[in-house]
């Protein structure tokens, strides 16, 4: 089977990932039961879960010198996700997050102090040019600098590359790219954020999604699964029910894995399901990026 080789361009922040049995409300101060430094960032989690369910992955990011970047760089070493376009900046803090997530629910909170992520520049992604140019895939998170967004779509639709782009958090950097975007991939509140007044409505959301030119519309629902409208129609794929213990970076999973089987030259169909599974798989085990199984194990899982 062909190998996905995938660019993807985003953020890397260490979790400070804290336990709780039930997140605060308003002025509230709660006993955790746990603190754990994780590797996170959505950009991190998303070349992690690409490498790990088999693609050929490129990682752009920007981290700092204060020893915080450390966590991520150990998984990678153990992982074998090569480095060599992890940009360090010396005046830059490393990306951090706090992070509550909830011992019943597995819900989570999350607050990101983006640091050194928001200082990488048009000038270095251009000096990355043969490296999107040469890649299936290019996939965006939108907790990078604007102007490095702006730049590597540019660069992929000059070389006919597929644009994935993942508008989580939500920024009004979507509206400058969204129509170089070949696969936009919200959850229903970031979809409700790009087409608001639908009240909830998923499906209208997408459609107003495809009228600003984007040609694929996956909306992540949750446990639900997953919904897709564009030019192979429209159609839900169902998510598989697990016990999840941490639903942090469950959406970085299904994106790194769908544009795995993507650009393996599976249909949507199929990567959507792949992708699916593989989140389901993630969600049943701590932290972020040290969550992702591996390909064989979602294909495993699969067939159960
Ligand atoms: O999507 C989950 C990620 O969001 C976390 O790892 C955190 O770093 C934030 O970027």
């Amino acid at each position: 089977m062909k190998k996905a080789k995938i660019t993807v361009l985003g953020s890397y922040n260490t979790d400070i990932t804290l336990n709780v049995p039930h997140l605060p409300t308003d002025g509230e101060t709660v006993f955790g039961t746990q603190m754990k430094y994780n590797p996170g960032g959505k950009g991190s989690n998303q070349a992690v879960a690409a490498h790990r369910a088999g693609a050929d992955v490129t990682f752009i990011a920007k981290v700092g010198c204060d020893g915080m970047e450390k966590v991520g760089f150990e998984l990678y070493e153990k992982t074998g996700l090569p480095t060599d376009n992890i940009i360090r900046d010396e005046t830059a803090s490393t990306g951090v997050a706090a992070i509550e997530v909830d011992n019943v629910t597995a819900q989570n909170r999350i607050i990101v102090v983006p640091g050194a992520n928001m200082r990488i520049t048009a000038g270095e992604v251009r000096e990355r040019e043969d490296i999107i140019a040469n890649s299936d895939i290019l996939l965006l998170q939108l907790e990078t600098g604007r102007e490095a967004i702006i730049e590597a779509v540019k660069i992929a639709k000059a070389h006919k590359v597929t644009v994935v782009l993942n508008p989580a958090p939500f920024s009004d950097v979507v509206f400058d790219i969204i129509k170089d975007v070949d696969y936009i991939t919200p959850n229903e509140t970031e979809a409700d954020m790009i087409a608001p007044g639908h009240d909830g409505n998923f499906q209208w959301a997408a459609s107003d999604i495809i009228g600003m030119g984007c040609k694929n519309v996956i909306i992540t629902i949750g446990r639900q699964g997953s919904y897709y409208k564009g030019v192979k129609g429209e159609f839900v794929v169902p998510a598989r029910q697990v016990k999840a213990v941490d639903t942090t970076g469950a959406g970085d999973a299904y994106n790194g894995a769908f544009c795995t089987a993507l650009g393996e030259g599976k249909s949507v169909k199929e990567a959507m399901t792949f992708a699916s599974a593989f989140a389901s798989l993630s969600v049943t085990r701590p932290g972020a990026a040290s969550s992702m199984p591996t390909k064989e194990e979602t294909e495993e899982f699969m067939k159960e």
